[in-house]
């Protein structure tokens, strides 16, 4: 039997490979990662018009504090940057902006753009583009326990997704990590647990609409049992 659903409702990508992609080409690791931005917007672009409604993409997690000053500070001003000059245009195509992580520790500017990316996009329903900053799948976890129990609620499997930074979304149907490494480090530990996982080699600098065609039609093809015998 096919899959129940041949499109997605959600596509997580963990986009690796942006430092090695400006190595190669004698370039700061900076470099990389301005590129990863524009192809940010290529695939956000060809997943939402292709009705995938949530894209979420992982950017900067709870350990990438530990890279050296000048990439940490270069992604916070290229976060910063995005924020900027995103909002609006997602705004205008009816794309909703979240920043799922913790943000506490941010600097007053990005979080103002933050809130500002919320304001201005909460309500729309053409798509959903969570940017997972200072992220971290274990944190999410805790963070959600901590939550339910000093509420003092149940804890069940839906009140548990209700307490996540994804509450209210599907769970990722299709998880993408490029860059050739074959790990999920700490990305969506909750909700990746019935997730078709895809590893390409390709450094995402270079990762096209036409690899993320493949996907999909290789998902479209995937007989999806969730633990059932079919
Ligand atoms: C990993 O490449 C990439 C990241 C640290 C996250 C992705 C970041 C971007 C695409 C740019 C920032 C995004 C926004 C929205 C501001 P790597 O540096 O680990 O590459 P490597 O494995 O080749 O060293």
């Amino acid at each position: 039997m096919k899959s129940d659903k041949a499109l997605p409702r959600h596509i997580a990508i963990i986009m690796d490979g942006n430092g090695r992609w400006a190595k190669r080409r004698m370039m700061p690791r900076g470099f990389g990662h301005r590129e990863g931005v524009k192809v940010i917007d290529r695939i956000a672009d060809a997943v939402f018009s292709r009705g995938i409604g949530c894209l979420t993409l992982f950017a900067f997690s709870t350990e990438n504090w530990k890279r050296p000053e000048e990439e940490v500070d270069g992604l916070l001003d290229l976060f910063k940057k995005y924020l900027r000059k995103k909002t609006p245009l997602l705004a205008e195509k009816g794309i909703r902006l979240n920043v799922l992580g913790d943000t506490s520790v941010l600097d007053a500017e990005t979080l103002a753009l933050i809130s500002d990316a919320y304001e201005k996009t909460h309500g729309l329903r053409a798509g959903t583009l969570n940017i997972c900053f200072n992220y971290g799948g274990r944190a999410e976890i805790v963070r959600a326990a901590a939550k339910l129990a000093g509420e003092g609620r149940e804890i069940t499997e839906q009140s548990f997704s209700d307490a996540l930074y994804t509450a209210g979304m599907p769970d990722p149907d299709i998880l993408i990590r490029t860059g050739g490494e074959h790990r999920i480090s700490n990305f969506l530990l909750y909700q990746t647990a019935y997730s078709e996982i895809y590893f390409t080699g390709t450094l995402w600098p270079d990762f096209t609409e036409k690899e993320l065609d493949e996907i999909l039609a290789d998902f479209a093809a995937t007989d999806r049992r969730y633990g059932k015998v079919k």
